[in-house]
This record gives structure tokens, C-alpha cells and sequence, in this order.
């Protein structure tokens, strides 16, 4: 299994919406298993292959407590969603360290796909229902701090772009002690 590597926000890949799958073969359990492995490690109780610079209608994910629930999804689609609206503190693997309330509908009934093609329905409440809803969001393109205010999101996003610059310069910074360190044997 290979460890794959997240998107932060606000990479523009993030925001394309993805394509659905039509090929259930070898190729796409591998990348679900790798996707599964990538969410476990972060860790993470939801991953969308976007995220992962896959542009495909899959989700993986796992809100049980002993983490050993792992729920695929491909090709999800909303049935139905609930009157009652709850307001949830979300997180996202692509933002990492960003918690916003975001209100959304408590309860979701979700059709999807297994991973043999079988089509299966899913009902969630609590944070499998925020949790499905927040990964279905990523196939369309859209982030949880879409929900936010321009000025919030704004912020958030000069504050994980400094970050990222931050952990570019400490990388350079690394290996250019690496080159230099070879360049004196
Ligand atoms: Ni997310």
C-alpha cells in the first residue's frame, strides 16, 4: 500500500469537479486501499480522490471509534437529506488544523457504488452524516470553508499559504545543508 500525498487548500486542483467511475477493476481497489491507508495515517475519519489528485467520484470513510469500519463509496449520490439542521465543527485533511462550524442538514441518506459496482444506500446522522456530506462536497469542488463568510475564508487562506511557504523555505533550507554537506567529502 502506498501513502499517497494530500492537497492543502487552496490548490486549485481541489476545487475541479471529478468525473465518475465507470471501470470497477484492479486498478481502482489499489487506489481505494491507498486512499483507505492515506485517511487511517493522517489521521482522518473521511478522504475524497480528489484530495488526492484524483479526479474520480470516490469517497472513503470511517467515523467508527475503533477506526475498523472503513466505508468506500463510489460514485456517491444524495437521496435525501433532512429538515433538521445541526451545526457540526468540521476539519478537512486538506486544511490542516482548521476547525469552522458549518451548518448542514443532521441526517443524509447516500446511493452508492461498492467497489465491484454494486450499487448499496447508506443513512447516516451525527458525524457520519456531516462526514458524508463533507466528502460528497469534494467531488463537486467544493471545500467546508465555502460554507464560511469571504472574509473568514480569506483568512484562512493567507494563514496555510504562509504555511505552506513556511514549510517550502524549511525544506530548501534542509536540503541545501544536505548538498553542501556532499559537497564537502
Ligand atoms: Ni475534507
Amino acid at each position: 500500500m502506498t501513502q499517497l500525498t494530500i492537497l492543502r487548500y487552496p490548490d486549485s486542483r481541489l476545487m475541479k469537479p471529478s468525473e465518475p467511475v465507470e471501470v470497477f477493476d484492479e486498478a481502482l481497489k489499489k487506489l481505494v486501499e491507498d486512499m483507505g491507508e492515506t485517511m487511517y495515517k493522517a489521521p482522518g475519519v473521511g478522504l475524497a480522490a480528489p484530495q488526492v489528485n484524483v479526479h474520480r467520484r470516490i469517497i472513503v470513510v470511517d467515523t467508527s471509534e475503533k477506526k475498523d469500519d472503513l466505508k468506500v463509496l463510489i460514485n456517491p449520490e444524495i437521496v435525501s437529506l433532512s429538515e433538521e439542521k445541526k451545526v457540526y465543527e468540521e476539519g478537512c485533511l486538506s486544511l490542516p488544523h482548521i476547525y469552522e462550524n458549518v451548518e448542514r442538514p443532521a441526517q443524509v441518506k447516500v446511493r452508492a457504488q461498492d467497489i465491484h459496482g454494486g450499487w448499496f444506500e447508506l443513512e447516516g446522522d451525527g458525524l457520519l452524516a456531516v462526514c458524508l456530506q463533507h466528502e460528497i462536497d469534494h467531488l463537486k469542488g467544493t471545500v467546508f470553508v465555502d460554507y464560511l463568510s469571504p472574509m473568514k475564508r480569506n483568512r484562512i487562506k493567507s494563514k496555510l499559504l504562509k504555511e505552506e511557504r513556511e514549510i517550502k523555505k524549511a525544506a530548501a533550507a534542509q536540503n541545501s545543508g544536505k548538498n553542501r554537506k556532499k559537497g564537502r567529502r
